[in-house]
Formats: C-alpha cells, sequence, structure tokens
C-alpha cells in the first residue's frame, strides 16, 4: 500500500532533530487525528535555507512525508519554500494512500508555519504566504474559528 520512498523516509527519516536558536519554528497539529509536527529552519542572511529539522508524533505517513519535505526546503530560498506544497511533498514520494493525503497537509503547513515564524521574527515578508493555521483539522469544518 506504501511506495518504497515513503518506506525508505519512514524507517529512515532524514533531518530528524531540532535546531537551536532557529531561525522559524513551525508547529501544527490535526486534532482529530492528534497528530502533531514541529519544523525548524536555519535561514542565512541571503534567506537561503542552510539547515532544516522536524520532529513528529504522527503516523507513519506524517514521518514519511515531514522527511521528504524538509529534504525539499533544504537549501532553496524561503520564497522558493514556499511552493513546497503536499501535492509536491507526495509526488516526490511516489504517492501516498488516499486516506493518508492529510498527513502530507501537515507537512506542508508545518513548512508555512516556521516560514511564517522566521518572517515575523526578521520584520520580512515573504510573498504569497498566508498565517498558517495551528491546527489543520479545524480550516476543515470550522473556517470562521480558526483564529
Ligand atoms: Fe494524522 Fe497521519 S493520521 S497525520
Amino acid at each position: 500500500m506504501y511506495t518504497e520512498k515513503v518506506m525508505d523516509h519512514f524507517q529512515h527519516p532524514r533531518n530528524v532533530g531540532e535546531i537551536e536558536n532557529a531561525s522559524g519554528v513551525g508547529t501544527v497539529g490535526n486534532a482529530k487525528c492528534g497528530d502533531i509536527m514541529r519544523i525548524y529552519l536555519d535561514v542565512d542572511s541571503d534567506q537561503i535555507i542552510r539547515d532544516v529539522k522536524f520532529k513528529t508524533f504522527g503516523c507513519g505517513a506524517a514521518v514519511a512525508t515531514s522527511s521528504m519535505a524538509t529534504e525539499l526546503v533544504k537549501g532553496k530560498s524561503v520564497q522558493e519554500a514556499t511552493k513546497v506544497t503536499n501535492k509536491a511533498v507526495m509526488e516526490a514520494l511516489d504517492g501516498l494512500p488516499p486516506v493518508k493525503v492529510h498527513c502530507s497537509l501537515l507537512a506542508e503547513e508545518a513548512i508555512h508555519a516556521a516560514l511564517w515564524d522566521y518572517a515575523q521574527k526578521s520584520g520580512i515578508e515573504i510573498e504569497g504566504l498566508e498565517q498558517p493555521k495551528s491546527d489543520i483539522h479545524e480550516g476543515e469544518e470550522e473556517e470562521d474559528e480558526a483564529y
């Protein structure tokens, strides 16, 4: 049911851990399944993501998608990193079973949340980046109460 790439990233996740004094940290959860993901970014003065780490308290697909998402944003500019969508992450993993698609959304939102935190801390604006939700499940049913 899972592709080889998903299994590989699940069994050998890349970039696990945390970054002290990170440039940006983003945490998102999904109240429905109870999973939580946190992403740490180390961004240099040219706005390039030099390092990225993650911690996930979640299912196997959440581990695999966050691992792949960190690989995809590493070395990119913060602007380019906003374009790493859950679709891009899924494609890089050769797909996910339909019931696990929401897990990849956690990875996308956690990256956006970390980018948002970085932008806030450094007083810059990242084009096209919107304030992320802290619970991706909230947005599905309670759009108006998300904030
Ligand atoms: Fe919740 Fe996968 S089941 S993130």
